[in-house]
């Protein structure tokens, strides 16, 4: 599947050291984050990941239904990850199956550590995934999308969420595998963190690692994180920044229009007290 066809048995790692894509072991694909994409949505942002497009939508805090999902002392985070039908090669069929509910399922989860979910009793907050193209690592872009939506929407959170997978391919740890690396490496790791707490909030294995190569592969993961957790803040901080030139014309438009002759006051000056004019 993907562009590029692989054979089983074809080189991952050049002998420079090269992936398949020209990376280093420890490189990212290149990450792009955009905040308030969409006008209807509470909160909103897109992300193209290498060759993985995700755009996440976020509503809520909003009663819960069914109400015996309402929890009384809590809010709920209901999470549905999607992949459109042309988002991969061999066409999906649409709708849920066993591996997006899984997706839904742990997206939730991470989401629930770090939301202020005692602040919003009886609601719920929804995070809608779709993943118009997909190439491997669309739950982290997912994941990544869905934190800077809920920000945009205003959610209180102790912190965003950032997620990236490290795996190894052709025996070698490596960072951020693509769609080939996906298939024919040896293992996956993605993993999800609240980058200012350090706290793990999602961790998931495919496949098998060594105690060693799980410790690089989670520096490789750490490391990554921050570079992308700086681009979803840069993200929030041009959403915000429209904003504020938005405010600008809006006051302009409504400032009135400057008078054509300036209207003539006499100026008095008070006399300070002793002071003699
Ligand atoms: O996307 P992610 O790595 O989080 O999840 P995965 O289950 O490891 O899937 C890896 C990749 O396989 C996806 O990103 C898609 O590119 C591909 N895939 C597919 O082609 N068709 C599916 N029905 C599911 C996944």
């Amino acid at each position: 599947m993907g562009g590029m066809e692989l054979e089983k048995g074809m080189k991952l790692i050049d002998e420079n050291g090269r992936r398949i894509d020209g990376r280093r072991p420890d490189e990212l694909r290149p990450i792009k984050i955009e905040a308030g994409v969409l006008k209807r949505a509470e909160g909103s942002a897109y992300v193209e990941w290498g060759n993985n497009k995700v755009l996440a939508a976020v509503y809520g805090p909003r009663e819960a239904h069914p109400r015996h999902n309402q929890k009384a002392e809590r809010a709920i985070v209901q999470c549905r990850y999607n992949m459109a039908p042309f988002s991969v090669t061999d066409r999906k069929r649409p709708g849920p199956d066993r591996r997006s509910n899984e997706i839904s399922k742990v997206i939730a989860e991470a989401f629930s550590n770090v939301i202020f979910l005692e602040q919003f009793p009886r609601t719920a907050v929804g995070v809608y995934i779709e993943v118009l193209q997909a190439d491997a690592g669309t739950r982290c872009a997912g994941i990544t999308a869905g934190s800077v939506a809920l920000a945009d929407a205003g959610i209180p959170m102790k912190d965003l969420v950032v997620a990236v997978a490290s795996g190894k391919v052709g025996g070698v740890v490596c960072l951020d595998l693509n769609k080939e690396e996906d298939n024919f490496g040896e293992a996956d790791v993605p993993m999800g963190v609240a980058p200012r707490t350090g706290d793990l909030v999602l961790l998931q294995m495919d496949g098998h690692l060594t105690a060693a190569e799980f410790d690089q592969a989670m520096k490789y993961s750490m490391n990554a994180a921050n570079q992308i957790y700086e681009l979803q803040r840069d993200a929030l901080r041009r959403r915000y920044a429209v904003s504020l030139e938005d405010l600008k014309v809006e006051m302009q438009r409504e400032a009135p229009p400057p008078a054509e002759e300036e209207p003539k006051y006499d100026v008095y000056y008070d006399a300070q007290p002793g002071v003699q004019e």
